[in-house]
Formats: structure tokens, sequence, C-alpha cells
């Protein structure tokens, strides 16, 4: 019910009156009050004014279950949130969902992981109050060798979102890193679960450094949205426009059984794009230059004696000769 009044305030242009309220959910004048009374504790700014009714003034950077069902618009994507306050890691929490009854679609969000996983094998620090730490369970009917092209999908959907909500020029580092400025400001990490030749499921973690206001100094790397831009960031509606340009593109990668729909955008938003890069092969190392990505998400990249080469999203790390990215 408090996902539901929440929408219904925000909806509401300016007062919307208790008995309205009650109408629409079908509940008491006192059960209303009492959820109205429960938001204004956990920091809602909510205004009642006798014969008017009552009024949404502000909403702080709460993430509640409440909160992101309430913002999310999406038919399937994060249809189904499961919110923790802390979590070891959302990644192996949706994997133990996703062995159980869990459908595609849903987002397990996480307000800090006390092991939250990085790429090759790192840690990736996860303390309370101020990032997104979600992973979003997919059940996908597509072959094992189309997978990786999934993290391309969240990295463009996760770039446009900040966009759209932060204002920023977000780029990805292929494959899947967002940065900002040359500073990395979101990370993801894909696992997926398999039985012999056929995905059981895939799960996509995205990790993003939304109102950090300090980093240690070994992640000197790092940035945040509001480092970037002095504005606190409302996680819970970041999350819910990452779902939805997911669900748009994911549609589009559905659609052509690979990356086509999305390459020239991707492409645009690639901050590797026309630079020099070094590629590190586990046993080489070679400098090039990187031309974009093709329909199945490899980067080409034309070498110093001219042949053209694809990566393959996870086989390499791609670093700018110069700086981080
Ligand atoms: C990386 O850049 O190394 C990937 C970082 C991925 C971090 C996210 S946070 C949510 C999800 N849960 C995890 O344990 N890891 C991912």
């Amino acid at each position: 019910m408090k996902s539901k009044i929440l929408s219904v305030l925000r909806e509401a242009d300016g007062y919307i009156s208790g008995q309205q309220l009650c109408e629409e959910l079908g509940v008491s004048r006192t059960a209303v009050w009492k959820v109205i009374e429960k938001l204004k504790s956990e920091g809602y700014e909510i205004e009642a004014v006798r014969n008017r009714g009552y009024r949404l003034v502000e909403s702080p950077d709460v993430m509640s279950k409440a909160e992101i069902e309430s913002l999310i618009e999406t038919t399937w994507a994060g249809n189904t949130i499961q919110y923790f306050p802390e979590v070891d890691s959302t990644n192996n929490y949706a994997k133990r969902v996703g062995d159980e009854t869990g459908g595609h679609g849903t987002l397990i969000v996480s307000d800090k992981q006390t092991a939250g996983k990085g790429r090759r094998g790192r840690v990736w620090e996860s303390p309370a109050g101020s990032s997104i730490y979600m992973s979003l369970l997919l059940k996908p009917d597509i072959r094992p060798d189309q997978a990786s092209m999934l993290t391309l999908v969240m990295a463009q959907s996760v770039a446009k979102a900040m966009r759209e909500m932060a204002n920023v020029d977000a780029k990805i580092k292929w494959p899947n890193d967002i940065v900002l400025n040359g500073k990395k400001v979101c990370g993801m990490l894909t696992e997926m679960t398999m039985e012999m030749d056929y995905i059981q499921s895939v799960v996509i973690g995205v990790g993003i450094n939304v109102n950090t206001k300090h980093f240690p100094k070994e992640l000197s790397h790092a940035t945040s949205l509001y480092l970037e831009t002095g504005n606190i960031v409302k996680r819970s509606e970041l999350i819910a426009e990452t779902m939805r340009q997911f669900e748009y593109y994911y549609g589009k990668f559905v659609e052509e059984g690979d990356l086509s729909g999305i390459q020239e955008e991707y492409n645009s938003l690639l901050v590797n794009r026309d630079r020099d890069v070094k590629v590190l092969e586990p046993s080489n190392e070679y400098q090039g230059h990187a031309l974009g990505i093709n329909e199945m998400g490899e980067l080409i990249v034309k070498k110093e004696d001219g042949e053209f080469v694809r990566i393959y999203a996870g086989e390499v790390s791609v670093r700018g000769i110069y700086g981080y990215v």
C-alpha cells in the first residue's frame, strides 16, 4: 500500500484529498493516515492541509521497496523488487533466487553489501547510504554465446539513464564500465548459470557510485555522480530509469538476436572509439586504434601493422594509453 500511496501522491497535481486516497486504494482514512505518518518518519515531506488533503513536497534519497516500486514503470524489468538494507552480494542473492522460483526481470537491490564482488575476483567496496548495488535476474531464451551481449545492453541502459537523470556526459568504456570525465562511476559483473549448453539464468550486477562524497586513496580512478555534478541524485529514480532503458534496449536485442539495433548508439557513447588503446591479452599485449563495436559486441581494433582484430568481451582488457580510460 505504501508504494501505491507514493505513486498516487506523485501523480497528483497538487493536493489529493484523504477521501480520494481512500477510494483509490479501497482502505480506511485511518489506514491512509498511518501510512502517511510512516512515510514522514522515513524522511518524506508530506503536507497535510485541512479540506485540501495531502501533497508530496519532497522525497529524500531513500531506497526502499515501496519507493522503487512506486517509480518503476516497466512491464517486466524490475517488476518484482527484492530490497535489503544489507546483503552479502546482490549477485549472489539473485543467483540463489534464480535457482529457486525467481522469475525473469526480478531485481535485487541493497543499500549495502558485505561481500560485494568486482570483476576478476576483486572486491567491490559497498558502503551504505550513497550507492546503488543491484542485480537483474534474466531467464533469456538465447544461446550461451549471446550472453556477453547482455552486459553491453545494460551498459548502454545505465549510461542513458545517467544522462537523463543527472545530465552528465556518461560514456561507456568497453565493454561495460561507465566513465565520467575519464573516471569510473559504474561497474558491472555478469554471471551466468548453465546446464549443459542451455542458459538457466543470467544475473547482471550493477554498482553505481551515486552520492559518494569521498573515495579511499586506492580508488583514485573512481568518481560519483555527486562529485561530478555537485548534485544529489535520487537512487531510486536512477534505478527506475535504468530499468526503463533496459527494457527498451533488451527488446531491440531480442528482436535482432544481436546488437545491430543498438550498435550505432552504443558506439556514439563509447569512450574508446577512435582512440589509441592497449589490448591486454592473458599472454600478450599490443597497441592499436579502437574503431567501435560490431553487431556481436566485439571491439574492432586496428593494430599498428594494419591488421584488424575483433576483441571478444571478457577475453582481454582494453585500456586507454593515457590515463584510466
Ligand atoms: C567491476 O567493475 O569490477 C564490477 C563491479 C560490479 C559491482 C556490482 S554491485 C552489485 C553487484 N553485486 C556484486 O557483488 N557485484 C555487482
